[in-house]
């Protein structure tokens, strides 16, 4: 049972920094960039520090180096679990909704909560993982992945979770790359009618893991796999062993909490790393603020854990807030398009926030899938993964929210680890379609192609951020050169987003997508070059270009143009060949949803694929494009255009 709070107010957030109106926003907004170590030490004087900090900020984004709370120690789970107790031992942390809508929820107190975690610690300690060890979770969206998390967390491991919807090829590149000593699995997962074979896809990929010492296998879809022996493990064994008392390991603010890989314009995955102390008290602050959450209050984020999303705004933001968080294992259109709403109704669900994509296919299913539900419960809701176009914010607002409850269109990156650019509910004054203005302690600035900062409002160009927040990713994991050159040398002195943003007359933000390589499909970031070299492993291919193109639901769908050594005899087989090629190297959401087959791509002298030509024929646009005559071969271009899909 959910047992509500009795008061009204959380009980440890009672500083200075509570925002409740937009005057107090201003007030705060502006002691934030005059004083930002003041602004951000009063919101860390709230958690439950071993030893507080003895400097607050350090930086330079020059060499970058970025560390908040300098040599304060403390162990987030402390803050997310054990401070809730005894207070709030029987108030639910998790309720978790199953795939099956007929299975039974679980409802999981603080109290509960802790004991699996300590459980799951100490399971991973008595298979040899310590303090700093990499241990990777590739599991569905079921409570032991949260006890997996928290569990690493509370022994000073570092987690890198990798989405259970990605294949053997992006676990293979990941847990490489992260070293990583032992994988928590599970024999398989529930999404809609389909069953996922978890277990076959680790077992493929260990075959070229050698850091992988153990498997631990959680029971889900009772397919009783086969077990390696020595290497592999059944997790209901395994934990029946362990204590339900772990005592937490102290890290230091800036040790790694975890490692979550995000895609970039080479086809290798970027390991965002993580720390403690920034981390925590940022996602904290941010899920307080921009929710207006209260406590007793059901929140529920329906993204997947293995994104950012879920480590932030389902995980580590609510939990150290004391919140109700809702996990839930099935997706929006199974057994029918009112399966979003049904929980809603059924969870009496208060804050509710996912993704665009998601709004525009629920808009496409007939309305009486949401009438049939009470969403009386819903006051807030919130948006994340892409820009929201405006038709589907209207019919956010009007069809789910009722016209009662503000819209959050929360601007933000694996990279930042928290929102960034963000209405505060209730307080800002909403725009459809804005991510509106900067939360405390960001500094946006719009940049033109010249590199110089755009300081008025009325202006377009590239959104950099100036100033350093808590929890910024750090470096990515093995390769602080590259995350240099990815983030901070197209901007000296600045942090690069590789987002486009045009500020209004109103100084509101709105974020106009990607300038770089990377394309949101479905609000999954996907880098171009990692298709392309998923899609020539085809022994028929010879070289390929990805481009993305404006989609209906997807927001951006993926476009193919493929040179094969022959000329294809069967262009649609080739194409279903290379679409299971893309989804067994990378994974499902990976596959071309347009191939089209060409002699030639359009290169300068130098070699350099001309992706805005290609761009504009994916858009359908061939009539304008722009000047092709440094092409070394122009002529290339015309029979790409009129072989167009
Ligand atoms: O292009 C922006 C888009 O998603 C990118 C970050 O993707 P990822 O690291 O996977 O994190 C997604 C969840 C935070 C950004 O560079 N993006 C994210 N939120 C928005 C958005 N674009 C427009 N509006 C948003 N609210």
């Amino acid at each position: 049972m959910l047992m509500m709070a009795e008061k009204a107010n959380n009980r440890y957030f009672q500083t200075m920094n509570i925002i409740r109106s937009f005057q107090d926003y201003t007030t705060q907004y502006k002691a934030s960039i005059a004083n930002p170590e003041d602004f951000w030490a009063a919101v860390a004087n709230d958690f439950s520090w071993r030893k507080k900090w003895d400097k607050v900020l350090q930086w330079d984004f020059h060499k970058p180096e970025v560390k908040w709370f300098i040599n304060g120690k403390l162990n987030i789970t402390e803050n997310c679990l054990d401070r809730h107790l005894p207070e709030r031992a029987n108030q639910t942390a998790i309720i978790w909704e199953p795939n099956h809508p007929q299975d039974e929820s679980k409802y999981i107190t603080y109290k509960e909560l802790l004991e699996h975690v300590c459980r799951v610690a100490n399971m991973l300690k008595a298979h040899g993982v310590q303090k700093g060890d990499r241990v990777c979770i590739y599991m569905p969206m079921i409570p032991e992945t949260a006890y997996a998390m928290l569990a690493c967390a509370r022994i000073g491991a570092v987690h890198s979770v990798v989405f259970a919807g990605f294949s053997a090829g992006s676990l293979i590149d990941r847990i490489n790359d992260a070293g990583c000593k032992l994988v928590l699995t599970a024999d398989g997962a529930y999404r809609g009618d389909k069953t996922i074979n978890l277990k076959g896809i680790v077992d493929e990929a260990l075959e070229k893991c050698p850091t992988v010492e153990k498997v631990i296998v959680a029971e889900r879809v009772n397919s009783k796999p086969a077990l390696k022996a020595g290497r592999d493990f059944r997790w209901n064994e395994e934990i029946s062993k362990a204590s339900a008392d772990c005592p937490a390991v102290e890290t230091d603010a800036e040790d790694l909490l975890f490692i979550l890989y995000t895609s970039g314009s080479t086809g290798k995955p970027k390991g965002m790393v993580h720390t403690c102390g920034g981390y925590m008290v940022y996602t904290n602050y941010t899920f307080r603020t921009a929710f207006q959450y209260q406590e007793g209050q059901v929140y529920w984020c329906t993204a997947d854990v293995g994104w950012i999303t879920g480590h932030s705004y389902i995980i580590y933001g609510p939990l150290s807030a004391g919140a109700t968080t809702l996990m839930f294992e099935g997706i929006p259109s199974w057994p029918d398009w009112g399966r979003f709403w049904h929980v809603v109704e059924k969870h009496r669900v208060n804050i509710f926030y996912t993704a665009p994509t998601a709004i525009r296919s629920l808009e496409k299913a007939p309305l009486s899938f949401v009438k049939q539900y009470d969403l009386h419960s819903l006051k807030i809701l919130g948006t994340v993964g892409e820009p929201i176009n405006e038709e589907a914010w209207h019919w956010y607002h009007e069809h789910i929210g009722q016209k009662r409850c503000p819209v959050i269109d929360t601007w933000w990156q694996t990279e930042t680890g928290g929102f960034m650019i963000s209405p505060i509910a209730s307080v800002t004054k909403l725009k459809p379609a804005f991510a509106t203005l900067p939360l405390p302690g960001v500094q946006p600035a719009v940049m033109d192609e010249k590199g110089n900062e755009l300081t008025t409002n009325e202006v377009e160009g590239r959104l950099a951020i100036k100033f350093p927040w808590p929890s910024m990713a750090r470096t990515i994991y093995g390769d602080h050169q590259r995350f240099k050159e990815t983030y901070f040398s197209t901007f000296p002195g600045k942090y690069f987003t590789g987002d486009g943003c045009r500020r209004d007359s109103d100084g509101y933000y709105r974020i106009t997508g990607r300038v770089d390589d990377i394309i949101i499909v479905s609000g999954h970031n996907l880098g171009t070059a990692e298709i392309e070299s998923a899609i020539d492993e085809h022994s028929a291919v010879c070289e390929s270009a990805v481009v993305g193109y404006p989609h209906d639901i997807k927001g951006q769908g993926i476009y193919a143009f493929v040179i094969c050594y022959d000329k294809p005899h069967e262009e649609e087989n080739l194409r279903n060949e290379i679409r299971e090629i893309v989804s067994k190297i990378i994974g499902p959401i990976a596959k071309p949803d347009k191939i089209q087959f060409v002699s030639g791509l359009p290169k300068t002298r130098s070699g350099k694929i001309m992706r805005r030509i290609l761009r504009k024929v994916a858009e359908g646009d061939t009539t304008n494009l722009g000047d092709v005559t440094t092409l070394l071969d122009p002529g290339v271009v015309d029979e790409i255009k009129n072989g167009a899909l």
